[in-house]
């Protein structure tokens, strides 16, 4: 096994979503996620302090692309060989906010991309809350290991598995952050939810007071989760995307991958969790 993601210290860097109304959309994100909206072409650009977002016309809930980017130019490089000598076919992707991007097609059909970062623009103002994870729902979370980790070289953290040894949800890392791409099963195959890491709870405290504000809700938490240790809450968006800002996640040099069962305590070691199988 050659952590090839691991090594190049991968972190998620943007994603992109379809909206049936992108401009509501974005709209959300400008003011509930303290992001810059751009009208750029046919896409919607949000962007915060270390945090993007593309939105484009389509199906609501759909994930467009997860996009990750490496440390350098050497990192990148082994990965596109990688998945090159994996047979991912990997393909040039133009991208906003990459440069030398390449993308391969997950087994669910998820596009990843993979490049180097653009300088962000100055002067983003906001709340912390880096782009931090990408989540998926699938019907095979083996298939989602067996293809992030076992082709791209990410390194499972943690795995929650039911009592019939079927796995739940992967865990899996592509730098010192527990996660940086996560999977739950479901009867449904996309984007779960994707994550904003506050870094310290009482950044967590502004963030609600924040969206208080707005008169956003919280659709779940304040909590802690077992796997990643990481306090959450999250939140809604008008499409119904699920947003998470959290923070304490936890950071990995080198552990045994651990494995948790499936039971709410898992999901949310303070109270109620939200089991997706
Ligand atoms: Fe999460």
């Amino acid at each position: 096994m050659t952590y090839t993601a691991l090594h190049a210290g991968t972190y998620l860097h943007h994603i992109e979503l379809q909206s049936s109304n992108p401009q509501r959309l974005a709209k959300f994100y400008g003011d509930a996620m303290q992001m810059q909206v751009e009208k750029q072409g046919a896409v919607f650009v949000c962007r915060g302090p270390e945090r993007r977002l593309i939105i484009s016309q389509g199906q609501d809930k759909k994930l467009a692309l997860g996009a990750f980017a490496c440390r350098d130019a050497d990192g990148l490089r082994m990965l596109r060989e990688r998945a090159t000598k994996e047979g991912l076919n990997p393909q040039d992707e133009a991208s906003v906010f990459m440069d030398h991007a390449f993308a391969v097609v997950d087994p669910d059909g998820n596009k990843a991309v993979f490049g180097l970062a653009k300088k962000d623009p100055e002067g983003l103002k906001g709340l912390k809350g880096p782009t931090q994870h990408l989540t998926l729902a699938t019907h095979d979370p083996e298939a989602i290991e067996a293809f992030y980790a076992g082709k791209l070289g990410f390194a499972v953290s943690d795995r929650v598995r039911k009592p019939n040894g079927e796995v739940a949800t992967i865990f899996a890392r592509s730098n010192h952050e527990h996660h940086t791409l996560a999977c739950f099963r479901s009867d449904r195959v996309g984007v779960d939810h994707h994550s904003y890491e506050a870094g310290d709870w009482t950044v967590i405290r502004d963030w609600c007071d924040h969206l208080a504000t707005l008169d956003i809700q919280l659709m779940w938490g304040p909590g802690r989760h077992g796997p990643g240790n990481n306090l959450f809450i999250f939140i809604v968006d008008p499409d119904g995307n699920w947003i998470e800002i959290s923070a304490e996640l936890e950071i990995i040099h080198d552990r045994p991958v651990k494995e948790w069962p499936h039971a709410e305590r898992t999901l949310n070691l303070w109270g109620k969790a939200i089991l997706r199988s």
